[in-house]
């Protein structure tokens, strides 16, 4: 039998500047997804990329004194590095410049255009250069952009315009018949009114810059550069290609994550997009929220920016990876602060996770030669640790299937709290001493052991350095059948091996200067 397939996307992020903590969240989140469905088996397909045309990408270009082609390559390789230290395991990496995702934007144009659904009208709007968006004279703020606040300019040009309105009732019909295709529930609901205030065409081409994906029949117009971008999920799996294989084998997405500024874009353009086109939409698009700087949004454009790089140097990518997938609760912002980083380090990952381990394989050392015999007899208070852990596999994969990422962490250190005061209740330093009580001095260490393994197993893909770092203190480095998720049934743990104290798995960070 074939195995369940499991397609997850990011956005693909414009390459005017470097990435910042704030995108680093949505990749690495999607990339905890991803590696959880891996390890339950799913056949994964995880999806990421740049997103490279539009005039704020030639501008950034022109004020380096460079070729736009040129400026990007510079800045894609740091988005690769960047993904390489955070331990991001993408399927691939779409860039909008290349010829394979060219030809597919261009095919749909052409066929949207022939079919009427994409038609030209001289035209004159507001524009916004920094979120490529036209507006409309009654939508202005203060004369400024709604979306950023920045000034807009006056254009006219002709261009190509997309039907939107021709299909606003099916997408709403739709959106009443899935449920599910919108999530977070506020932001469906959001996205409904924003429907039912009625849709206006989409202007879908651009004559004022030359830095785009040329409209095929009339060159001196480029693709606008959302149509462009949100093409990126299906022209990176073939679709309409010779060899369009991966699009049949994974199309529709499961789950396009996004932030909740695109939402918007994700599932109203885009699904008019692919129901003109005859295509399956998404299953499921997600939005979450921002992590916000001084109770602000982090933009490069503001300036505020928190570089991921600086962090991974001093924390090292698993703390930072559990720091931003813990702090924002699902859909909702969070705000970031150093601070918060170090306190989430110390008590978090140092306390409870660290010390769990360094206390139980310290205590086995001292009075069991680090090794664990067999366990007996289970106690009431062992039963009490035991269904813990049991029923953790299937509420934290509940939980990430749901994209409740930070909820996902919480469970998991329920089971790690638990253990902790487990070992203080028990204290197996006192049973160590007394050799009538070996037997339960086994159970004691077997159980928080066996605990240790199921917190590691489901702790890899929020933190995928972490297990290694594990396995060869629980002596079960070479027991690869033992770090799968389908081996999370309780009692597999073997008694026997020698453990082996390391050093601490997460040191304190000092915080007075
Ligand atoms: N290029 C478009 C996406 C096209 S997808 C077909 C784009 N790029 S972006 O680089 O500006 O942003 C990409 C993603 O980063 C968005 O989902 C956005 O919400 C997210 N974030 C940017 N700043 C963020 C925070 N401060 N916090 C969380 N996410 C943030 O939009």
């Amino acid at each position: 039998m074939s195995r369940s397939t499991f397609y997850i996307t990011t956005p693909i992020y414009y390459p005017s500047d470097n990435l910042h903590i704030g995108h680093a969240y949505t990749t690495v989140a999607a990339d905890a997804v991803a590696r959880f469905k891996r390890l339950m088996g799913y056949d994964v397909y995880f999806l990421t990329g740049a997103d490279e045309h539009g005039q704020k990408i030639e501008r950034a270009a022109q004020a380096k004194g460079k070729k736009p082609k040129e400026y990007v390559d510079e800045i894609v390789l740091g988005f690769k590095d960047l993904w390489a230290r955070l331990l991001v395991d993408y399927s691939d990496f779409i860039r909008t410049t290349e010829e394979r995702h060219r030809l597919v934007v261009q095919q749909i144009f052409e066929r949207l255009y022939e079919q009427g659904d994409i038609y030209k009208a001289a035209y004159e709007g507001w524009y916004c250069t920094p979120c490529e968006t036209f507006w409309t004279l009654r939508q202005l703020v203060e004369g400024n952009c709604p979306d950023c606040g920045r000034p807009v300019e006056l254009l006219q040009e002709e261009s190509y315009f997309f039907r939107l309105s021709k299909y606003a009732a099916r997408l709403l019909a739709h959106i009443q018949e899935h449920p599910d295709f919108i999530q977070p529930v506020s932001r469906r609901n959001e996205m409904v009114n924003f429907i039912k205030s009625g849709l206006e065409d989409l202007c879908v081409s651009r004559t004022t810059f030359s830095w785009g994906i040329p409209v095929p029949f009339n060159p001196r117009h480029v693709v606008y550069v959302w149509v462009d971008a949100l093409t990126n999920y299906i022209s990176a799996l073939g679709y309409a290609r010779v060899n369009d294989a991966l699009f049949k084998k994974y199309w529709p997405a499961d789950v396009h994550l996004v932030g909740k500024d695109i939402v918007r874009f994700h599932t109203i353009i885009w699904p008019i997009i692919l129901m003109a086109a005859g295509v399956e939409l998404p299953k499921r698009v997600v939005g979450h929220g921002w992590l916000l700087l001084d109770g602000g949004k982090m933009s490069k454009s503001k300036g505020n920016v928190v570089d991921p790089h600086q962090l991974i140097d001093r924390y090292g990518a698993d703390a930072v990876r559990y720091y931003l997938l813990r702090e924002l609760p699902f859909g909702a912002d969070g705000s970031y602060s150093e601070g918060n980083l170090i306190s989430r380090i110390n008590s978090d990952l140092a306390n409870d996770l660290g010390n769990l381990l360094h206390r139980t394989l310290t205590v086995l050392s001292k009075f069991g030669g680090g090794v664990v015999g067999p366990p007996g007899v289970p106690e009431e208070t062992d039963r009490e640790l035991i269904e813990l852990a049991r029923d953790l596999p299937g509420r934290v994969a509940l939980l990430v299937d749901n994209l409740e990422l930070s909820e996902a962490l919480g469970v998991v250190w329920q089971l790690v709290n638990r253990a902790n005061k487990y070992l203080d209740e028990t204290a197996p330093w006192n049973l160590g001493k007394d050799p009538v009580k070996r037997d339960r001095f086994n159970t004691v260490m077997y159980n928080v052991l066996e605990s240790y393994r199921f917190i590691t197993v489901l702790l890899a893909p929020f933190m995928p350095g972490f297990p290694d770092r594990v396995w060869p203190q629980l002596g079960i480095a070479a027991r690869p059948e033992l770090h799968s998720f389908a081996s999370l049934t309780w009692g597999r743990f073997p008694p026997g091996v020698s453990v082996e104290r390391g050093t601490p798995l997460f040191p304190r960070i000092e915080t007075e200067k």
